[in-house]
């Protein structure tokens, strides 16, 4: 693991919470003495990039895009031919990576969201051709330890970046939304929170346990002429599905001119 910030550590700490044999897990870090304090708070070893990777199966860069150039240098120097590599760099095409490792090295791109901290993640992953079916499996292995994970070609990471990767944050907004209403309609601000943070996780939990379409949950609280429908006339008014569809379409143009920026760079 390369990084032990917190989107490393995250993962690590899901490998080990999945089973995985901490001692089998290097986080390596610019900090020798920070990234072992971090390797003995998640139970796992530490050490430098070039004690960690060469026997490594899958090699995880776990740092900030703009810290990629130097961390990709730094394992290329050392990598085993036909390693793994996997990047959890939000942006990082793998023309990038590829442009700096090994010629023959299978590489993965992925994107996860801030859930996985508390092992509901959502990821993507875009492995490139030269990746074996075990290499994705394992992969994806590793994405799974901290919440879901699913394959996407990579000309979807801009989609996927602009729902699942910024998705929370827009959730987060919805129920401060909501919390403030509450506010407004009388409620004490911790009642309205534990309101709505309740009803979230209550509204995705049917999705997901029921299978429904989300128009037909709706449809079950929607009394003709009740309260719901009410509210619903408000959300269409005030055009909110179409704000969601352009809110999204910009996060999706913004990685694309990210990612545009950082080949273009090369
Ligand atoms: N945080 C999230 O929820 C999230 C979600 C999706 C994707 N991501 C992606 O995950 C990546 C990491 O993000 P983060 O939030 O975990 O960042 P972070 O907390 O800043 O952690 C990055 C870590 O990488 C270390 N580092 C930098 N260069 C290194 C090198 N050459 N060798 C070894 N370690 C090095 C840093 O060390 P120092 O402590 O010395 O700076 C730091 O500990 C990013 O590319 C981001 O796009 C994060």
């Amino acid at each position: 693991m390369v990084g032990g910030g917190v989107m490393g550590s995250t993962v690590a700490a899901g490998l080990v919470r999945a089973g995985h044999p901490g001692e089998l897990i290097t986080v390596v870090g610019r900090d020798a003495a920070r990234a072992a304090a971090t390797a003995a708070d998640l139970c796992t070893a530490s050490g430098t990039v070039a004690e960690a990777v060469p026997g490594a199966d899958v090699v995880v860069l776990a740092v900030k895009p703009q810290d990629m150039e130097v961390a990709l240098a730094q394992v290329a120097e050392v990598l085993a031919p036909g390693t793994l590599v996997m990047s959890l760099a939000a942006g990082i095409p793998l023309a990038f990576m590829k442009a700096r490792l090994p010629e023959g090295t299978p590489v993965v791109r992925t994107m996860p969201n801030t859930p996985a901290r508390v092992g509901q993640g959502m990821a993507a992953l875009s492995p490139d051709a030269l990746c074996t079916p075990e290499q994705v499996e394992l992969a994806r292995a590793v994405l799974a330890s901290t919440g879901e994970a699913v394959t996407v070609p990579e000309k979807q990471q801009d989609a996927v970046t602009a729902i699942s990767g910024s998705g929370p944050a827009y959730l987060f907004f919805v129920v401060e939304s909501m919390i403030e209403a509450g506010v407004h309609l009388g409620l004490p601000r911790a009642t309205a929170t534990e309101l709505v943070v309740q009803t979230l996780f209550g509204a995705a939990t049917m999705l997901r346990e029921t299978g429904e379409h989300p128009t037909m949950l709706r449809e079950m609280v929607s009394s003709p002429g009740g309260t719901t429908v009410a509210a619903m006339r408000q959300l269409e008014d005030h055009k909110v599905r179409a704000a969601f569809l352009s809110a999204m379409e910009a996060a999706a143009h913004r990685s694309k001119d990210l990612s545009d920026g950082v080949v273009d760079d090369d």
